[in-house]
């Protein structure tokens, strides 16, 4: 099906898992759909990376895969489960360079991000990130040339100034670009996470634009999924979008409450397991659920692991592992295995 034949990502009422570098790949979007999130945003992916990769169909685990020509890492995989639902977001400071990117996954995913808030030097000094809000003819030039030129949403995650007026003339010419939704992390370049969140100038921002906005940075507050509500009441927001409270236990989107850490550790291990997510990644993602427990025997035990199979051993799932790893290499798939220093 081509873009324009699909059904359009709606944002409207939506809870959303956030775009988290390094946590917001495969395995924890699609654990988030699982759970009950209705949007899932990839982590941060910039631009270049992307356009110096090639696209490749995954016949073994059912992906589609963006690899590295030069050293064959998987930038960026995704599959037919999450295709209506997954938002691919773009570290760019450039049109054409985000059009090219936009262009070469239209037909993988639902819609288009571009990063405006991120506060590290690496995306300032690039231009990139949160230096695009205060450089909004650059930011309106992004925005507009996807929205012309791409069949799925675009939207954009920025932060807040410290002015409220400032922050709502930055946004309505934002939303006169086109785009379908606006996500917003109340705080501004400078604040980190301890910071209180400006709900306030969100619940302004809301009330002020006719697109959805979805509220973000209420982690802090965020224990349950009634928390979830609350937030998104006390922004006057139209959606959520969770980061941290996702990364600490992805089933913070289940209706029905809460499950164990353990057991969502497993339900993330098989998935790994499934789309043969490298032991790297994997273990950084555990690391982050896992928090002061790592400095359990359990925990230590679990740091010293080099392999998935050694990981998924400790959740008792290392049969499991095994097994879809024997499977997949008599179907040919080379996959790496070992974490690397
Ligand atoms: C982030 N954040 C982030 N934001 C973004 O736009 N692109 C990204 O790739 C990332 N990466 C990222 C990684 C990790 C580990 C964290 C914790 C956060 C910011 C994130 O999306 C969100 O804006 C903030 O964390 C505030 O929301 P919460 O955590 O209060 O829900």
């Amino acid at each position: 099906m081509s873009g324009s034949e699909r059904k359009r990502l709606d944002y409207e009422n939506k809870v959303i898992l956030a775009p988290m570098v390094k946590v917001g790949t495969l395995p924890m979007r699609l654990l988030a759909l699982e759970y009950g999130a209705d949007i899932v945003y990839s982590e941060e992916l910039i631009d270049w990376k992307l356009i110096k990769s090639i696209r490749r169909v995954n016949d073994v685990l059912g992906t589609v895969d963006f690899i590295d020509k030069s050293d064959g890492t998987v930038i960026f995989r995704t599959c037919d489960k999450e295709k209506d639902r997954v938002v691919l977001q773009i570290g760019t400071c450039d049109s054409t360079r985000a059009l090219k990117v936009a262009k070469m996954v239209e037909n993988d995913v639902a819609g288009i991000d571009i990063n405006m808030g991120c506060p590290k030097e690496f995306s300032l000094k690039g231009g990139m990130g949160a230096a695009l809000l205060t450089n909004p003819a650059q930011a309106k030039n992004i925005l507009t040339t996807l929205v012309n030129n791409i069949s799925i949403p675009v939207t954009c995650k920025i932060r807040v100034f410290n002015n409220v007026d400032d922050t709502l003339h930055l946004v309505k010419n934002l939303a006169n670009t086109g785009i379908s939704a606006i996500g917003v992390h109340g705080r501004t370049k400078v604040e980190r996470p301890q910071h209180p969140n400006r709900c306030e100038t969100i619940k302004v921002i809301a009330n002020a634009l006719s697109i959805p906005v979805i509220a973000n940075g209420g982690s802090r507050e965020i224990d349950n999924y009634r928390d979830i509500k609350k937030f998104k009441d006390q922004c006057g927001a139209s959606s959520v979008m969770i980061a941290r409270a996702a990364e600490s236990n992805c089933s913070i989107f289940r209706k029905e409450g809460l499950k164990k850490l353990d057991d969502v550790i497993c339900d993330y291990l098989k998935i790994c397991v499934d789309y043969d997510n490298s032991p790297n990644s994997t273990k950084y993602c555990v690391q982050n659920m896992l928090k002061e427990l790592q400095e359990t025997p359990r925990g230590k035990k679990f740091l010293e692991c080099q392999t998935l199979e050694q990981i998924c051993s400790i959740w008792h799932l290392g049969d499991y592992c095994r097994q879809k790893q024997l499977e997949y290499q008599s179907k040919g798939l080379l996959s790496r295995r070992e974490v690397t220093p």
